[in-house]
């Protein structure tokens, strides 16, 4: 059964914290997603993916673990996990856990340990530097969230490097030691049931050892773009040791059986293919960010995914998202309709689809009042619009009181989009976001082409649309995608096609000559072609 099940999947992001609450605490949990996860199996998805339920102070959300091989209490506990495993697999839902390799939490004991001196035996588990003459960070390197990376330590009398927020800091990957201690807690994890990880910033693992100054970004807008962008960390990101890392991660997944691995990738499209060509397995896919970053546009979108695919070649897989925990919410940046487009496009293509928690009901970023304000990034980096919290707000479930999550004040507000846009609404309404996601999921599942096909690009017909076919075999299914919001006639040599779906799910056509055509405005189409 080594076959490829990664052709097959689906797969579904949880941000534990806002999908469910069953101790009304007011945050989502573990035994709250497992009273979930029919509603996820019946979406047609084969796979989740949990944002980190990992010990930890929750500085970052999780993203700053104080213990690798522990959940953190307010989701529960390892019992808890294990039933969530067990009910996961009673449903064939794969599972995958983040796995964030670049930082601890600064409350880790290994931090703790190696701050405590310099020569303690875990003194180089971090990147720790020397002040300079006047008491100056060891050189000019930028944290993600704003400011120096480096945080100068009174214990030790150093600074040490935090590419993200001083609670985080960055572990020194050229420590054999460390390698090892984070290889055993990928095991640790696939011992206990595991299918594979998303892995938190790979790129950034690997630092020059010189601690060499980055230069200066001259496209760079002061009060405009992250500060972080005001220099080309060429020193800091993208190194070939954070490549060949991920090759030795995919070997440790290989010591068991269809494990799979997907990395965060913000870079360069050569450098996810450089990453893909590195690791060269299988198994393996970096998500690729361009539907959230490039302008919505069908030329733009064709061009590149036509580039994409062919760069990458059969072997490989796309991994296209339209959204998740740290940026906006598809339907905020493009509209409901573009967001019904969006997902037909994403579960058509060739690749792995990952569909944001909340993004199956066309979810809108919340309304986050200063006061509420959570986030470490908008925190550390104020009104330059990179907060966080307006996607991660409360799973709207129904239109009671705090949306169905809790009956307790949820962490963040919910969003006041609930009372329409709903699980218990959209369920009934046979038009909703949710009924397309269905469809959309469930057609991919029936027919091989979308599934398992090749990506066979065609000339745009019309310049707002976006076509092209997936082949397998004998069977063909055309996309038809109207980025515009003006009706747009067509001709195809197609003059039998069969409507399988499209995105207002009205009017579905046996029999449809697309000689001669209308693709409506903000409308998208899958047919097969007989
Ligand atoms: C990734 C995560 C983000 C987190 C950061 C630091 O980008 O997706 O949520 O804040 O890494 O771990
Ligand atoms: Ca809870």
């Amino acid at each position: 059964m080594e076959s490829d099940w990664k052709l097959n999947s689906v797969i579904y992001q949880i941000y534990p914290r806002t999908f469910q609450d069953s101790n009304n605490d007011g945050i989502g949990d573990l035994p709250g997603i497992i009273s979930r996860l029919d509603y996820i199996k019946n979406l047609g998805v084969t796979a989740i993916w949990l944002s980190p339920i990992y010990r930890s102070p929750q500085i970052d959300f999780g993203y700053d673990v104080s213990d690798y091989k522990d959940i953190d209490p307010i989701f529960g506990t390892l019992a808890d996990f294990e039933r969530l495993v067990q009910e996961c697999k009673e449903r064939k839902l794969q599972i995958l856990m983040d796995y964030i390799p670049n930082h601890t939490s600064s409350q880790h004991p290994w931090f703790q340990e190696s701050r405590s001196s310099k020569n303690n035996l875990k003194s180089d588990w971090y990147i720790w530097g020397d002040a300079g003459r006047n008491g100056e960070a060891p050189n000019n390197w930028l944290s993600v969230f704003g400011g120096s990376a480096w945080e100068f330590d009174e214990a030790r009398q150093q600074y040490y490097l935090h590419t993200f927020d001083k609670s985080q800091p960055d572990l020194n990957w050229r420590n054999p030691d460390v390698q090892e201690e984070m290889f055993d807690v990928l095991r640790f994890w696939m011992d206990k049931g595991v299918d594979g990880f998303r892995v938190d910033v790979p790129y950034h693992i690997f630092k020059d050892p010189l601690l060499r100054d980055e230069s200066p970004n001259p496209d760079y807008a002061e009060g405009v773009h992250n500060f972080f962008n005001s220099l080309h960390h060429v020193h800091t990101a993208w190194l070939p040791e954070s490549m060949e890392m991920m090759r030795q991660f995919a070997e440790v997944l290989q010591e068991y059986k269809n494990k799979f691995m997907v990395a965060e990738a913000w870079g360069e499209i050569s450098d996810l293919i450089k990453l893909s060509n590195t690791v060269g397995w299988r198994y393996f896919v970096p998500f690729n960010f361009s539907l959230i970053t490039l302008p919505w546009r069908a030329d733009v979108h064709k061009e590149f995914i036509d580039m994409y695919d062919s760069e990458l070649g059969g072997g490989y897989l796309p991994c296209y998202v339209l959204g998740n925990h740290d940026t906006s919410r598809i339907a905020s940046r493009v509209g409901q309709k573009q967001a019904r487009v969006g997902a037909l496009l994403q579960l058509t293509l060739r690749g792995l689809p990952f569909i944001y928690n909340g993004e199956e009901l066309g979810m809108i970023d919340g309304e986050i009042s200063r006061e509420m304000i959570k986030d470490i990034f908008e925190i550390n980096s104020p009104g330059l619009g990179l907060g966080r919290d307006p996607q991660r707000t409360p799973m709207q479930w129904d239109d009671t009181n705090n949306a169905g999550f809790s009956t307790h004040i949820p962490w963040l507000p919910v969003g006041s989009s609930y009372r329409f846009i709903n699980v218990k609404t959209q369920e009934e309404d046979p038009h909703s976001m949710l009924s397309l996601y269905k469809l959309l999921i469930h057609i991919r599942n029936q027919h091989g082409a979308l599934r398992e096909g090749n990506y066979v690009k065609i000339p745009q017909p019309q310049k707002d649309i976006f076509a092209f076919i997936r082949e397998k075999d004998a069977s063909r299914v055309l996309v038809l995608a109207n980025f515009s919001k003006k009706n747009i006639s067509i001709s195809l040599d197609f003059h039998k096609a069969r409507m399988i779906c499209n995105t207002s799910l009205t009017g579905l056509q046996e029999s449809v000559d697309l000689n001669n055509f209308i693709v409506k405005a903000d409308e998208g189409y899958v047919f097969v072609l007989e």
